[in-house]
């Protein structure tokens, strides 16, 4: 029987004040899922060996495995399916890696039943495997990763959800200090109740933050991802070499630097890719001054989304 892969790309999520609800899909890295369906029932995991990255192969705790089941399950698929995941993003990086293999799962086995369900269809599927790992449902990465570009998704609901036009001169600078931090035990840390002054200048920065991507105003995207102030600062203490990290972004010409998702991975916001390429470099030096092992890239916002088919790089 043939072999079915799909592609889906690493995202940035929160973007500062978007907690839950602001994410973009980034150019670069990625993971693959290849499924083979398998006439006896039951679904299998394995890693490729060019896999960066190596994680659990329980098929009900995998987010490639949970979301492949999920769409099987729909369209009413009894039998079973082997995965081989080929993961290009670290899990706990902050850079969406457990809904990029979620994503990848569901829109491989999608494919490997005939495609009988759109990118839209596939959502509730890649949610469930995102939330597998996760402990929540949240959709800001998860959407931006199936479907491209920069999203804002409702955060009780992410099936609903509105893609901003992207800037054509929004570059980042990326970095993924060697530090593990899962979604699950930052998402622990954050409080239940915020007062109602802190609940609209939130949701000020993100209106206004939402409006600035719209309109092109990347001196002002810089400024506003840097306006969480509930969030961010309690995760900020999980990163030892955050507060240098910023500064030289800063320092080195970025307009913005803040945390991706729940980190350890860092962005900084640029207007030119030669800009994004010399604050990458900063950022990974004050990183690496903390001896904290850690990589750096610049990127671009994807446009495409999640696709089926072998990555070509
Ligand atoms: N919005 C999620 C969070 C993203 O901040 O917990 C997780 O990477």
């Amino acid at each position: 029987m043939a072999s079915f892969s799909a592609f889906a790309p690493a995202s940035l999520s929160n973007l500062g004040p978007g907690f839950d609800s602001l994410g973009v899909a980034l150019e670069g890295w990625g993971d693959q899922v290849t499924i083979d369906l398998d006439k006896e029932p039951g679904f299998s995991v394995i890693y490729d060996a060019n896999s960066v990255w190596a994680g659990t192969t329980d098929p009900l705790r995998n987010t490639a495995s949970v979301s492949a089941m999920h769409v099987a399950q729909l369209a009413g698929y009894r039998h079973g399916a082997r995965l081989c995941v080929k993961k290009g993003i670290r899990a706990g990086s902050g850079l969406g890696s457990s809904a990029a293999s979620a994503v990848a799962g569901a829109l491989a086995m999608n494919a490997a039943l005939g495609s009988p369900f759109s990118k839209a269809e596939l959502l509730q599927s890649c949610l469930a495997g995102e939330a597998t790992v996760s402990g929540a449902i949240h959709g800001d990465n998860v959407v931006p990763c199936l479907i491209g570009g920069i999203v804002l998704v409702d955060a009780d609901d992410p099936t609903d959800f509105l893609s901003i036009v992207s800037p054509e001169n929004l570059h980042f600078a990326i970095i993924l200090p060697e530090i593990e931090v899962f979604t699950q035990q930052a998402r622990s840390l954050l409080p239940d109740q915020i007062t109602l002054h802190e609940g609209a200048v939130w949701a000020s920065n993100l209106a206004r933050l939402a409006v600035a991507i719209t309109n092109g105003d990347i001196e002002r995207i810089g400024r506003l991802i840097m306006r969480d102030e509930i969030v961010e600062p309690i995760r900020a203490g999980l990163i030892e070499p955050y507060r240098d990290i910023k500064w030289s972004a800063i320092k080195a010409g970025a307009l913005g630097c803040a945390l991706s998702g729940s980190g350890p991975a860092m962005f900084a916001v640029c207007d030119t890719a030669e800009s994004a390429a010399f604050v990458a470099q900063a950022m990974q030096k004050a990183c690496t001054d903390h001896a904290v092992h850690c990589l750096s890239v610049s990127s671009r916002v994807n446009m495409h989304g999640a696709y089926v088919g072998q990555r070509h790089v």
